[in-house]
């Protein structure tokens, strides 16, 4: 079976390129824009006919959130129109598409963890782009496996625990915000559940929304004591609220997943937020 995976030097790209290796029966295929442009149709049909894939993981996406108020666009064009073209790409070479969300499709305002089902209302241009792509993919694609997340961290590229673990070492204080509520995704618990989409690729003919993040829920503040506290004793972790720290972009101030419908289809355990951080903080430090 051959597993085709685009932007794959993104974080999300990089652990499943790490977790392939244990992979051996299936033949993989990773390149990123330079090499296929997930929004050009020509680059597209190019790659495609090359590779032939039974299964498109798309890691591609604009994912500079505050960046994004500024160039809507761009982001639209990643990530909503190449979804459009990915969607009916698979179709036309019958190949399974899964592709990643977010849980910035969700305004925050729920007071209990979103379901799949629940109604969308993004409050950001990420936010709305990622929505666009969803409704694109949903209205398109025949055989789709469409999987939200939320706080994407990993050991490779660049992200919030990889700044944490920076700052924590810089300053003596470091200040984060405590109303905006989640839960962490470690990107190698992320790549294994797609992997194991990708292995029963065979059975799925439909379109599903799934939901996954790792288990708990934590404040940005809890999730940086955490990281720091690995670290250093010396730096103070200081919570402070969202208008001491203002973005360019809106954040939704709740936006926990539920699982429950990933967890039950594959019949999978989810590892909880702390302990993914504490393998993730092995590899790096
Ligand atoms: N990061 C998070 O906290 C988070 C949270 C929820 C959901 N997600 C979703 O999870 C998925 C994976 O995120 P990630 O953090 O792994 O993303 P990432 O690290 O930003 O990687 C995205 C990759 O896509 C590439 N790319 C950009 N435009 C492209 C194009 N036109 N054609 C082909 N490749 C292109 C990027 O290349 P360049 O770097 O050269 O632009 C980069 O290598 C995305 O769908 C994202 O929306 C992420």
């Amino acid at each position: 079976m051959r597993i085709d995976i685009l932007g794959a030097n993104g974080q999300l790209g990089s652990e499943i390129n790490y977790l392939s290796a244990t992979y051996t029966h299936f033949d993989f295929t990773f390149s990123d824009v330079a090499d296929t442009d997930i929004t050009s149709q020509e680059s597209l049909r190019h790659h495609f006919d090359t590779v032939r894939p039974d299964v498109v993981i798309n890691c591609a996406a604009y994912t500079a959130v505050d960046k994004a108020e500024g160039e809507a666009a761009l982001a639209d064009a990643i990530n909503s129109h190449a979804v459009e073209l990915l969607a009916q790409f698979s179709n036309e070479y019958g190949f399974l598409l899964i592709h990643i969300s977010t849980d910035y499709v969700f305004d925050g305002t729920s007071c209990r963890p979103y379901l799949e089902t629940d109604r969308c209302n993004p409050v950001s241009v990420y936010g709305r782009t990622k929505r666009a792509g969803e409704e694109a993919l949903l209205a398109n694609a025949k055989r789709a496996v469409l999987i939200r997340t939320g706080w994407l961290y990993s050991s490779f590229g660049n992200n919030f625990v990889r700044t944490m673990l920076r700052l924590g070492q810089e300053r003596p204080v470091v200040k984060v915000v405590f109303d905006q509520i989640g839960t962490p995704t470690y990107a190698a618990d992320l790549a294994a559940v797609i992997m194991r989409f990708a292995e029963i690729s065979h059975e799925i003919n439909d379109v599903q929304i799934y939901h996954f993040s790792n288990e708990g829920v934590c404040s940005w503040y809890d999730f940086a004591r955490r990281i720091i506290a690995s670290v250093s004793e010396s730096c103070k972790v200081l919570p402070i609220v969202t208008s001491e720290y203002p973005t360019a972009a809106v954040r939704p101030h709740y936006s926990v997943l539920d699982k429950r419908k990933i967890k039950e289809e594959l019949q999978i355990e989810i590892p909880h937020w702390e302990d993914a951080l504490q393998r993730c903080l092995a590899k790096l430090l």
